[in-house]
C-alpha cells in the first residue's frame, strides 16, 4: 500500500467492474496515486475474477474493498461515498451501467455511489454489440442527464480477438478527466479550454563536430511545468523541446511533442506550429551563437586547439512576433544575471512580445536545473507580477493567469469596438 495520508489529498474512489479491461484500472490507480490523489479502490465480486485485489491494495492509499459486509466500520455502505471527492468507475460493465441507471444498491460499489454527493465518472468497456444495445445506450443517456460524466470507449482490439468500438479509453485519458474534475472542484478553472498553446522548452545544442556541441544550463523543467499547467487548464499543447525529459502521462495525452536539437531546428518547428497557436510561450533557451562550420569528423588533439568561429542564430522570439496573427498572445523568457529588471523591460520593448518572464539565474535555487524558480512577469499592458521562490508549477500557473487576463481584455476591447 502506498504511504499516503488523506491530509489535503483529494479522495478518489476507484470502482472496478468485472470486464476484461479490469487490468487497465491498475494503471489508472497508479496514475491517480502519482498525481497525489488518495485512491480507495472498490472491486465488484466479478472484478475479482479478472484481477487480484492485492494489486490495487499495493498501489492505492488503502486496501481494496470488496464487500458490504466485510469492513470493520459501523457504516461500510456509506463510508467511502461520504469521504469521496470523486468516484471513478473504470471499467464500467454493461451490467453495472444498468444497475446504476436503475438505482440498484446490491453491493459495495453501488452502495458507495448511492451514498455520495461527489461527481461520478464512468468509463464503459464492453463488446461493440453490448455497447450498441438499446438498454446500454438508454442507461448512458439517463446517467448523462443526471450529471454523470462518461468517458466514451474507443475503437480497437477487444477480448476474444474481436475488433470494434467498446474498448476502454486509455487510462491516461480517464485520469485526465478525473484530475480536471478535481481541479474544478478546487476552484481551479478550465480557462484555457479550446485554446491551443505552443510551448518551447530546453536548451538547444549547436554542434561543433560529431561529438561536441555548445549549449547552456537550461534543463527544460520550466517548459514542462508550463505544459502541465496548460493541460490542467484545458488547453491542447504543442511542446517543442530541446530537453529530453519525461512528460507526466496525463500531460502526454493532451500534448504533441516535437523534439529538436539546434536553434535552427527550433526556429523551423516554431514557425511551422505558431500560426495555429492561440498562445506561444517561448521558455526554451535558444542559443544566441553557433559555430559557423560543423566539422564532419571529430576534431582531434593533434590538430591543436581549434579557433571556433561563431555566428548569430535566428532570433526566434522576434520571428514569432513578426509573424503573429491577430489575438495571439506571445510570451518570452529572459534569464539574466545582472541589472535584471532594466534588461527585462528593455527586452520586452525590443522584442514586442505581450509578456516577458524574467528571472535572475545568479540567485540560488532560481531557474535552470532547479525544481524552483523566482520570476518577474513584465507585461506590455504595464502590469508587473512578482513570483517569489516557488515551484515551477506555481510559476507556470502565474504565467497563464497573466495570459488569460490578456485574452479576456482583448475580447472585451474587441466587443467594445464592434
Ligand atoms: C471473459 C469475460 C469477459 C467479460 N468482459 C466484459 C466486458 O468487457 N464488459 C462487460 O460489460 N461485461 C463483460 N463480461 C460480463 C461481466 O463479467 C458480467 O456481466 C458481470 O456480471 C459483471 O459484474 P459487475 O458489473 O458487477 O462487475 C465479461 C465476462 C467474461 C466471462
Amino acid at each position: 500500500m502506498a504511504e499516503q495520508s488523506r491530509e489535503g489529498a483529494p479522495v478518489v474512489v476507484l470502482g472496478v467492474c468485472g470486464g476484461i479491461a479490469a487490468y487497465k484500472a491498475v494503471e489508472l490507480c497508479r496514475l491517480l496515486s502519482d498525481a497525489g490523489c488518495y485512491v480507495a479502490p472498490v472491486l465488484t465480486e466479478a472484478a475479482t475474477r479478472f484481477i487480484a485485489p492485492l494489486t490495487f491494495s499495493a498501489l492505492a492509499a488503502e486496501p481494496a474493498q470488496l464487500s458490504l459486509y466485510g469492513e470493520q466500520h459501523p457504516s461500510p455502505h456509506t463510508r467511502l461515498g461520504q469521504m469521496a471527492d470523486l468516484v471513478v468507475i473504470a471499467p464500467a460493465t454493461q451490467n453495472f451501467l444498468a444497475r446504476l441507471a436503475s438505482g440498484q444498491v446490491d453491493d459495495l460499489l453501488t452502495a458507495t455511489v448511492a451514498a455520495t454527493r461527489a461527481q461520478l465518472i464512468v468509463a464503459p468497456a464492453m463488446h461493440t454489440e453490448m455497447w450498441e444495445q438499446a438498454s446500454t445506450q438508454a442507461a448512458i443517456a439517463l446517467l448523462k442527464s443526471r450529471g454523470v460524466l462518461v468517458v466514451d470507449p474507443e475503437a480497437g482490439r477487444l477480448a476474444g480477438g474481436d475488433t470494434g468500438f467498446g474498448r476502454l479509453a486509455e487510462p491516461a485519458v480517464i485520469a485526465t478527466a478525473a484530475l480536471s474534475q478535481l481541479h474544478l472542484r478546487n476552484g481551479g478553472t478550465r480557462d484555457l479550454e479550446g485554446c491551443s498553446v505552443l510551448i518551447t522548452a530546453g536548451g538547444t545544442r549547436e554542434a561543433i563536430d560529431p561529438v561536441r556541441y555548445l549549449s547552456n544550463r537550461s534543463s527544460g523543467k520550466q517548459g514542462y511545468a508550463l505544459a502541465d499547467a496548460a493541460v490542467a487548464r484545458g488547453a491542447t499543447v504543442t511542446l517543442i523541446t530541446a530537453a529530453r525529459l519525461a512528460l507526466s502521462p496525463l500531460t502526454r495525452a493532451a500534448t504533441t511533442v516535437i523534439e529538436v536539437e539546434s536553434a535552427a531546428e527550433m526556429a523551423e518547428a516554431v514557425y511551422s506550429a505558431a500560426p495555429s497557436a492561440d498562445v506561444v510561450v517561448m521558455a526554451a533557451a535558444i542559443a544566441d551563437y553557433r559555430p559557423v562550420a560543423i566539422a564532419t569528423k571529430k576534431m582531434t588533439k593533434d590538430l591543436g586547439v581549434p579557433a571556433l568561429q561563431l555566428e548569430e542564430t535566428e532570433d526566434v522570439l522576434a520571428g514569432v512576433v513578426a509573424r503573429r496573427r491577430a489575438g495571439q498572445v506571445i510570451v518570452g523568457f529572459a534569464a539574466e544575471t545582472h541589472d535584471v529588471l532594466n534588461r527585462g523591460n528593455a527586452k520586452l520593448k525590443r522584442k514586442g512580445c505581450d509578456l516577458l518572464v524574467v528571472n535572475d539565474v545568479a540567485q540560488p535555487e532560481v531557474g535552470f536545473d532547479h525544481e524552483t524558480n523566482a520570476v518577474t512577469i513584465l507585461g506590455s499592458d504595464g502590469l508587473t507580477t512578482t513570483v517569489d521562490l516557488s515551484s515551477k508549477a506555481i510559476v507556470a500557473h502565474s504565467v497563464f493567469d497573466r495570459v488569460t487576463r490578456l485574452q479576456s481584455t482583448s475580447v472585451r476591447e474587441r466587443t467594445l469596438s464592434d
